[in-house]
């Protein structure tokens, strides 16, 4: 048995908790705070969505041991709560819950959307709440319901926090996990990678909004004809990508593909196609695709541009522009700054891939899935070695 000691709807708690223990379990089994539900206790339905330290997680599939000295609220702490009081008083105005077993994870989830949604535009709130599944009542009124409160709230004047005013982020109780920095080494990224402003959206795509958008460039040591050759062949490209490969003939337009992708305990396997359009005399290229993954109930749609540049040294600098949209219990994978540095770590990888293989160096199989998790892990370690050496660095002075 471990001691946990945390913060409970603003209550310093301390328990024993068999590390195997979930925070689930934790809250309603040594507190009796059985507000907080459990529907699939695979991390996928978010009926046990609490906050911790402000940010919606699934304590189905979070350790209680990994949140000692966090801030958590269940839904028994938003009664006072005035986001909480509109939102009670919009599901009952709305019909917004039935037999309501998935309604507090609900509200916690729709807690956080009101504080960061900037306006009630009902596909972003049902792609925002695509991670809590509802058996009995329908979307429609829940969804009403969010847009509401929303929609009031910013008639008010109440502007939207952007992130929902975080400042630190990283898997649940991570921001007490030095432990967890200590055990987990950050791989190196060896390739540099720059984050850019991303490029207007051309006009084909205007009438399609990513959700999440990223841009970063990256320099390869070979001409621009010798890249622009290896990505024309998606297949050659895709084995550069950790987890992506695709199928059939890899030099035609159209091509059909998959994408593993690793988040906690979810292993998901997304099955698509995608269009790809180059242009020679500009050197550039775009690959829209769009994917599902069967067993989660994911979706998702992307679209990623790349530009090679020539620079004077015979080196090539390659810009990509990605935009993605992902719904379904994936959805909370595009929280903006944890992808920004997530991204920077996959096109890292990407970069080194690319240039092996143009050197024809590339000795290692491909990678058979991302393993968003743990990217994750690899940006909270290097994000707390960053800070400890910031803390000691000022002591020393
Ligand atoms: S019970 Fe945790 S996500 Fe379903
Ligand atoms: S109201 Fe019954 S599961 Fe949502």
């Amino acid at each position: 048995m471990t001691t946990v000691s945390l913060t409970i709807n603003g209550r310093a708690v301390t328990a024993e908790a068999e590390p195997r223990m979930h925070l689930a379990d934790f809250i309603r089994e040594t507190q009796t705070l059985t507000g907080t539900h459990l529907g699939c206790e695979h991390g996928v339905c978010g009926a046990c969505t609490v906050l911790v330290d402000g940010v919606p997680v699934r304590s189905c599939i979070t350790y209680a041991v990994a949140c000692s000295g966090a801030s958590v609220t269940t839904v028994e702490g938003l009664d006072d709560d005035e986001i909480g009081k509109e939102l009670r008083a919009a599901f009952t105005r709305e019909h917004a819950l039935q037999c309501g077993y998935c309604t507090p994870g609900m509200l916690m989830s729709a807690r956080d959307l009101v504080v960061r949604a900037p306006d009630a535009d009902e596909h972003a709130i049902r792609v925002a709440m695509s991670g809590n599944l509802c058996r009995c009542t329908g979307y429609v009124g829940i969804v009403r319901a969010i847009q509401s409160v929303i929609a009031d709230r910013r008639a008010r004047g109440i502007a939207a926090v952007p992130g929902a005013g975080r400042t630190a982020l990283g898997p649940a109780g991570s921001g007490h996990g030095e432990a967890i920095a200590a055990r987990v080494a950050a791989p190196a990224v060896t390739a540099a990678v720059v984050s850019r402003e991303p490029a207007a959206v051309s006009e084909s795509l205007a009438d399609w909004q990513p959700q999440t958008r990223f841009a970063r460039s990256f320099v390869v040591n070979h001409a621009v004809d010798a890249v622009w050759d290896f990505f024309a062949d998606t297949g050659a490209v895709a084995v550069c990508l950790p987890g992506a490969s695709v199928s059939g003939d890899t030099s035609a337009r159209n091509v059909a593909g998959k994408m593993r992708i690793k988040v906690g305990p979810i292993t998901a396997e997304f099955h698509g196609a995608a269009e790809i359009d180059r242009d020679p005399l500009t050197k550039s290229g775009t690959i829209q695709g769009s994917g599902r993954d069967r067993r989660s109930s994911s979706a998702t749609r992307g679209v990623i541009r790349y530009r090679l540049l020539p620079q004077g040294d015979g080196a090539t600098e390659v810009e990509l522009d990605v935009g993605y949209r992902l719904t379904g219990p994936l959805a909370q994978f595009s929280r903006s700054d944890l992808v920004n540095d997530i991204a920077s770590r996959l096109i890292a990888a990407f970069a080194q891939n690319v240039e092996a293989r143009l050197s024809g160096t590339a000795a290692t199989a491909p990678a058979a899935e991302l393993n968003a998790g743990r990217l994750f892990f690899s940006v909270l370690a290097e994000r707390i070695k960053t800070r400890l050496s910031h803390l000691f660095g000022r002591r020393d002075g």
